[in-house]
């Protein structure tokens, strides 16, 4: 879903961009992805390939870690090893969600689920493979046309049902995919990159349940959208209940716009069945 808006992303700014989807780049095979970035020569790689299945890391952390920490350490050896600078999107899922202010970069990390201790794991590989020569970037909730995504969910399941249940107890930056790739593309373009960890989030701040209802009040559906707890809909990853991501860095770190502009434009962007 990023890579895909990277790549447009990157080419309307003028760059000479070369993407690889899962089947042309394995990023769990080192030598592959030495490989890759050798042929590319990059300035800058973006690495936007994770296992993202939250719940499926329940099942299989190591899978996950394989990707999301060791493959993750592999795309930034080979940049550092060319010279390339690395750009790493990790997540929110990173924290435990105890806090009731955004976290900052500065916070300490908690992960709760497999997949948060896999992205931070990825973090870590990726500041030992290229210290001081990467910038991991930290979003949350991502939404965008090019993968499936929460508005696209809510979009099917509301023209489908009547009513739909969604949690309110889980609190988040909603990020448009079509502000964060520009975004990337700028940090990724200057002369003075910031490095280390830096948080990149839409602004504003919801429920899930908050989340649903604008989509589903934007796309005219009258299915009834009604808030629940996390307790009332089990899943086998545990979620931050808070997770919300600000910046403290005082380098001109890019501010995304509210996430209800980015929803904006998702749905001028798809079909909604349903709609009245
Ligand atoms: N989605 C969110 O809400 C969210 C929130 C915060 C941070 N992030 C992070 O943002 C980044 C982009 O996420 P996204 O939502 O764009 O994810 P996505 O749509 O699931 O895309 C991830 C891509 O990585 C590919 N991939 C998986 N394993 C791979 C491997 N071993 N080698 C190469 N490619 C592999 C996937 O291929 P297949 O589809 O074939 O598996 C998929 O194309 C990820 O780092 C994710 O952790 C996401």
């Amino acid at each position: 879903m990023l890579g895909q808006d990277l790549i447009a992303a990157a080419s309307a700014a003028g760059h000479e961009v070369v993407g690889f989807s899962r089947g042309e780049l394995d990023i769990t095979d080192a030598d592959a992805v030495t490989t890759a970035v050798r042929s590319a020569r990059p300035d800058v790689v973006v690495n936007c390939a994770a296992w993202t299945d939250v719940d499926g890391a329940e099942r299989d952390e190591a899978g996950a870690a394989a990707v999301n920490g060791a493959g993750a350490g592999n795309v930034a050896r080979a940049a550092a090893a060319r010279g390339a600078w690395t750009i790493h999107v990790s997540s929110d899922y990173v924290f435990d969600g105890a806090k009731r202010l955004p976290y900052l970069e500065s916070d300490d990390v908690g992960p709760l689920s497999g997949y948060g201790r896999s992205k931070l794991a990825g973090e870590r590989a990726v500041a030992n493979a290229a210290p001081g020569w990467h910038t991991v970037v930290r979003s949350s909730w991502l939404f965008g046309t090019g993968g499936s995504c929460f508005p696209a969910t809510i979009l099917r399941l509301a023209g489908e049902r009547e009513e739909l249940k969604v949690v309110d107890d889980q609190v988040g930056c909603p990020t448009f995919t079509g502000h964060l790739a520009p975004a990337l593309v700028e940090i990724g373009g200057r002369e003075a990159r910031p490095a280390g960890v830096v948080h990149l989030a839409g602004q504003g701040v919801c429920s899930w349940y908050e989340f649903a209802r604008e989509i589903v009040v934007r796309a005219g559906l009258s299915c009834e959208v009604k808030p629940c707890t996390t307790a009332d809909m089990p899943r086998p990853a545990p979620r931050p209940a808070y997770s919300v991501l600000r910046s403290e860095r005082d380098d001109e770190v890019p501010v995304l716009p509210d996430w209800r502009a980015g929803l904006a434009e998702y749905m001028a962007a798809v079909p909604v069945a349903g709609a009245r």
